[in-house]
């Protein structure tokens, strides 16, 4: 044991990091020379309100409070115990913990942590924005930004300032339940956005009322279960997980990232919460993270109940904490604090780690002001709520909007139009929010703001009256809205069926599916509609591809909604009506079925179908809708691609130019995305891998050339030693279906 712990000791003094001063790093020192073993363990652990709190939402028992603060020392709180608090309900609850631990020896306050992926989940009238889905379609890294800036105010205006998010989990897997929370399928949007997000989190400085410390999460491969129920075993190489999962966190923390989330599943049959690979030699020594490292709800005991490598609650305890984690999100009760002194006395756990990681949690503590002031801020509870924030919900959730389908230019309908609305999404306020919508599961209407509106109610209030008829109910379930009957006699006196359909709100596990299908009575429904021999558009509220193959053929119009946050249905009445030009691109590719799950950046020989020998052809991609796809009420097109030579050499730079004309009568946007393709590598080269984007604007008959930059870092593949290299060779670069050809040369 004397050897394991010297060695141990050895990794664990790597320094720690993020006090930004000297007279900080000194105070933490000094802090930590003062702390008991227990006050250090204390810290290190982290219990959800229930364990706190009367039965009665967001009131605290003072003598749980008392026993978890002063007895148990416990260092963070974290979530609520139903659903959302008012914003004077946070501070008296803040306020309250602050006060309990003023009772403590030393004086060290709590940190609280919330979600809020898409909007402050857990803070009633907090603005939801679109889920980081709909964002990527949006392409509007700056929009994204915006929305996680307001995010940040109203999460420190609720007096908490540890923000559980971004997700920078790539969505490779659309069974996946939590896909709804990644930017989609691409790794170059993935680690745009999530830095971006991170920076928007963070940049004023977390003294700031302003700014809220974010978690980069769930490290690592989270995203990729195998049979994308959550939480179940990943196998991936390490060519994979570099190539596809790890860019993401490597720009985050680059971008400032200050604490992190670990995966709840196993890669290649180790936990990760128990892999001192992935936490430390990777995530510390290779990227450098220096931030706190946090579990994910309960995941260091369920290394003992559920993935059965630790053969006691006590094991589980040091093999996570020797494995380089920090703090324990335990979170129901106090066994982990008595575990981990327990671990220690018996040296299974070096001291020197728990120095580590408390050092790091009292750097946190102390970069977001705590040590200043631990009570909410009056400055910041002046930026809650503020009118602006819902003009950029609007406008996050217009730019979400992913028209796919317009036969014939059905869309948009013309203001006299009389539309009959139908399907279970209609009326649905949650399945147009989704996960993490003030509450976990999002499904509870009674929470959401009272002036949210449905797509009903949106395009009731756009149209003149009498030109609506409906035939959905409240209840996403309710077999009313299934009425095939029904839907056929109203449609008589329509004409243009508007059909909502989709999933209702969903997190996490109990979002698991079995099948990506619509379920049939919602497909009954589309093929009802289409009988009536009116025109139908399908609108889909969806926080993943649901598979529409068989219906798609007979509907007029298909617009993706997604689950875009509190302004959705006034964006989808405005897309449908023509108050707005849609611009949403898909960040990932809708599969026309299971066997049908090729992503955009396939490799070769998923391109090719073979049927025998010289006898195939190159259909293997083959969605139902491709990455990047998105129509629009005008035209682009795109001409003369130039290159500013032929060949990039070294370290050079090479531009890239396209000129874009609206050929169109209506302004629009539009996304000009780069790919590129190697002709051949010593890896099997990506068919398309996407390296760029700029979104613009462009008037009617308008021209404009759009210029790219790229360099060797932007044609890096990872290779069979697991480096990243740019290999010398000839290159497609493809920009809106044009195409040019340069070499790289070293
Ligand atoms: C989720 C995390 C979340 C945590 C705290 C877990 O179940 O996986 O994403 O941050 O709960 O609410």
């Amino acid at each position: 044991m004397k050897k394991l712990t010297a060695a141990l000791m050895a990794l664990f003094t790597i320094g720690y990091c993020f006090a930004q001063t000297p007279a900080e790093k000194q105070k933490i020192d000094a802090l930590l020379k003062k702390m008991t073993i227990e006050e250090k363990v204390g810290q290190m652990t982290q219990v959800t309100l229930g364990v706190v709190c009367t039965p009665v939402d967001g009131v605290l028992d003072t003598a749980a409070l008392r026993k978890a603060i002063v007895d148990y020392k416990v260092g963070s709180i974290l979530n609520v115990t139903g659903h959302a608090l008012t914003l004077d309900q946070w501070h008296t609850v803040v306020t309250q913990i602050q006060d309990e631990e003023k009772q403590t020896r030393l004086n060290i306050p709590i940190i609280y942590g919330l979600d809020g992926i898409h909007g402050q989940t857990y803070t009633l009238n907090s603005t939801l924005f679109p889920q980081s889905i709909a964002m990527a379609a949006t392409r509007n890294v700056a929009l994204a930004a915006a929305g996680a800036k307001v995010t940040a105010k109203e999460l420190r205006a609720s007096g908490v300032r540890w923000e559980f998010a971004p997700v920078l989990d790539c969505g490779r897997q659309p069974l996946w339940s939590r896909f709804a929370e990644t930017y989609g399928e691409d790794v170059y949007i993935g680690k745009t956005f999530g830095s971006a997000v991170i920076k928007a989190y963070e940049e004023d400085g977390l003294k700031n009322p302003t700014a809220v410390a974010s978690c980069m999460k769930h490290y690592i491969g989270y995203s990729a279960s195998r049979t994308g129920k959550d939480r179940t075993p990943i196998y991936m190489p390490d060519i994979e997980m570099r190539e596809y999962y790890l860019p993401q966190f490597r720009e985050a923390i680059k971008a400032g990232a200050s604490t992190l989330m670990v995966n709840s599943g196993e890669i290649n049959g180790t936990p990760v919460h128990a892999n001192k690979y992935l936490l430390t030699d990777l995530l510390r020594k290779e990227l450098g993270f220096e931030g706190v490292i946090v579990t994910d709800w309960e995941d260091i005991e369920r290394l003992y109940t559920r993935h059965l490598v630790a053969e006691s609650p006590r094991k589980a305890v040091a093999m996570a904490i020797n494995a380089g984690i920090d703090m324990s999100m335990v979170p129901s009760d106090f066994s982990f604090y008595t575990l981990l002194l327990e671990a220690v006395q018996k040296g299974e756990v070096p001291v020197a780690r728990i120095d580590d990681a408390v050092k790091r949690i009292l750097a946190l503590k102390m970069k977001v002001g705590l040590f200043e002031n631990a009570y909410p801020e009056a400055t910041a509870t002046a930026n809650f709520g503020k009118p602006e924030y819902q003009t950029i919900a609007l406008d996050a959730a217009h730019e979400a909007m992913t028209l796919l389908k317009n036969k014939n230019n059905i869309l948009p309908l013309a203001k006299d139009t009389r539309i009959l609305v139908a399907g279970p999404a209609a009326q649905s306020i949650s399945a147009l929010n989704g996960c993490w919508s003030y509450t976990w599961q999002g499904k509870e209407e009674q929470w959401y703001p009272l002036d949210s509106k449905t797509i009903m109610q949106a395009l009731v209030d756009k149209l003149p009256v009498g030109n609506v008829s409906n035939v959905s109910v409240r209840g996403f379930d309710s077999p009313a809205n299934y009425d095939v009957d029904k839907l056929t006699a109203a449609a008589k006196d329509a004409d243009v069926i508007v059909l909502c359909l989709g999933e209702n709100a969903y997190a996490e596990s109990p979002g698991n599916t079995r099948d990506l299908a619509l379920p049939d009575n919602q497909v009954k429904l589309a093929e009802a509609a289409a009988a009536t021999g009116k025109p139908v558009i399908l609108v889909l509220a969806e926080g993943r591809p649901r598979f529409i193959t068989s219906i798609e053929p007979k509907m007029s119009g298909v617009l993706m909604a997604y689950w875009s946050g509190k302004k959705s249905a006034e964006a989808i009445a405005d897309v449908l009506l023509g108050n707005y030009n849609p611009d949403g691109k898909l960040p990932f590719s809708y599969p026309r079925s299971m066997g049908e799950m090729v992503l955009y950046d396939r490799k070769p020989t998923e391109d090719i179908r073979e049927i025998f020998n010289a006898d195939m052809n190159n259909t293997g991609y083959d969605p139902l809708y491709p990455f990047g796809w998105g129509l629009s009420y005008t035209s682009f097109e795109y001409s003369n691609i130039q290159l500013s030579g032929n060949t990039l050499k070294g370290n050079d730079t090479l531009t890239i130019s396209v000129t874009i004309k609206n050929t169109g009568k209506r302004d629009g946007k539009q996304t000009v995305e780069l790919y590129t393709h190697q002709h051949f590598a010593s890896i099997t080269p990506n068919m398309q891998r996407l390296r760029a984007f700029k979104k613009i604007w462009l008037k009617a008959g308008d021209t404009q050339t759009v210029s790219f930059t790229l360099t060797k870092n932007d044609l890096a593949f990872v290779n069979a030693q697991l480096k990243t290299v740019t290999e010398p060779g000839s290159f497609d670069v493809m920009i809106g279906g044009k195409k040019a050809t340069f070499t790289y040369a070293q």
